[in-house]
């Protein structure tokens, strides 16, 4: 109802009052909008940024105020005031009560993962729409992509870094030297992550394995990586194969929306060398190893059985200099068009975005997740 007044609103006066609030997660330093973008905005909209939300991705509080926008002190000036939310994080439960429903708040939530913030965004009664889950006419991702590039990358980067002795890792140089062989990678998922994972690494010159169960993409790998790569078709069979050679598995899978499946269960553990690397990328989307669960970039390792697992679920804050603008080239469009645009009216390949609306799941992955009933978009915009 509010929304509906929220759009009444915009299609009247035209503006919209957006927040953008400082990222609370672990080690967050990106932000929703970059200082030029809210001048863009702010020639039609009211904007209010929480102080220091831009510091870590380079940007000062005075940018954003010579680009137009308020800045307010606390988190909760922005939640109280702004009709549309700009972050990029999903909320933490600190943030839960400041949430109003008459909200939209857009944003990454991989609510497949998290029962707990699903019910939460539900009771809000809030309008929430994912990054992840946009698509464009080619069925991909546009969101996730820049993310998943920065992501696949570090977990390159990652993997070299835990291989090291000092860092908890067997001791091994991933590229090798003179007649000593390189390390032994596996890669689980061969599509952004994957690839931009193994770029890295083959760079770095490790023996890379990629693994997925899209014949396509591995025939595309193939002639991408012209021979660098070896490609595998993913099943348990496989995968067991390879494991007690290899070094380090990146996990890299996406099932759009759902649960990632578990490509390497506890008893699998056994099947790897003491001290080996498990760098799960797809931890956002529950992971895709069993033993998975989420670290923070305060302290990404643990051990399960001897082996080292590395799961941060926001890998890309790390390096918010590239990662801000990376995502919010990406995002801007959309943000400038959900803030202009009543929700009824955005392309449907938008509105695939919307997982939660009035106390509803609108995602049918999310829905399967939890066995929580599934509620057509359609049925409740009015
Ligand atoms: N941790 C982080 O900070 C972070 C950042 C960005 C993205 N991610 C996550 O990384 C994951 C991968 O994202 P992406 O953009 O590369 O997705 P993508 O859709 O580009 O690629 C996923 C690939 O997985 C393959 N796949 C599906 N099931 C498989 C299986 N059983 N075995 C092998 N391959 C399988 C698909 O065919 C596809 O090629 C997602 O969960 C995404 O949310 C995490």
């Amino acid at each position: 109802m509010f929304l509906q007044n929220v759009y009444i609103r915009v299609i009247i006066s035209t503006v919209m009052i957006i927040g953008v609030p400082k990222e609370c997660k672990n080690n967050e330093y990106r932000v929703g909008l970059m200082p030029h973008q809210i001048a863009m905005l702010s020639k039609k909209h009211q904007l209010f940024v929480q102080q220091d939300a831009g510091v870590g991705s380079g940007f000062s509080d005075k940018d954003y105020v010579a680009a137009g926008a308020t800045i307010v002190p606390k988190r909760s000036d922005v939640y109280s005031q702004a009709e549309l939310i700009v972050k990029v994080k999903e909320p933490l439960p600190e943030e839960y009560p400041l949430i109003q429903p008459n909200q939209c708040i857009f944003a990454y939530f991989h609510f497949a993962s998290s029962l707990s913030l699903t019910q939460a965004m539900m009771e809000s009664g809030a309008c929430f729409v994912a990054y992840e889950t946009i698509e464009d006419d080619q069925g991909h991702l546009p969101l996730l992509t820049p993310m998943s590039a920065v992501a696949g990358r570090l977990a390159g980067q990652q993997a070299a870094k835990y291989l090291e002795m000092p860092q908890g890792g067997p001791g091994v140089l991933i590229g090798g030297v003179l007649d000593v062989p390189p390390a032994k990678i596996l890669v689980l998922g061969g599509g952004i992550v994957g690839t931009q994972a193994a770029e890295v690494m083959v760079g770095m010159g490790a023996d890379v394995f990629i693994f997925d169960i899209n014949k396509n993409r591995l025939d595309a790998l193939e002639s991408y990586f012209d021979g660098k790569i070896t490609a595998v078709e993913s099943t348990t069979a496989t995968i067991r194969q390879h494991l007690p050679t290899a070094d380090a598995v990146i996990g890299a899978v996406l099932v759009k929306g759902a649960k990632a499946p578990k490509l390497i269960t506890r008893e699998m553990l056994a099947d790897l060398r003491p001290k080996s690397i498990l760098v799960d990328v797809a931890v956002d989307q529950g992971g895709c190893f069993e033993t998975t669960k989420p670290t923070t970039h305060a302290q990404p390792i643990y051990e399960v059985d001897g082996i080292v697992h590395y799961a941060v679920a926001n890998m890309p804050g790390a390096v918010p200099r590239t990662s801000t603008h990376a995502l919010t080239n990406a995002t801007f469009p959309y943000v400038a068009q959900l803030a202009q645009t009543p929700l009824a009216e955005l392309p449907s390949l938008f509105l695939k975005g919307v997982n939660v609306y009035k106390g509803e799941i609108t995602n049918p992955e999310v829905a399967n997740a939890f066995g929580i009933p599934y509620t057509p978009l359609e049925n409740i915009l009015i």
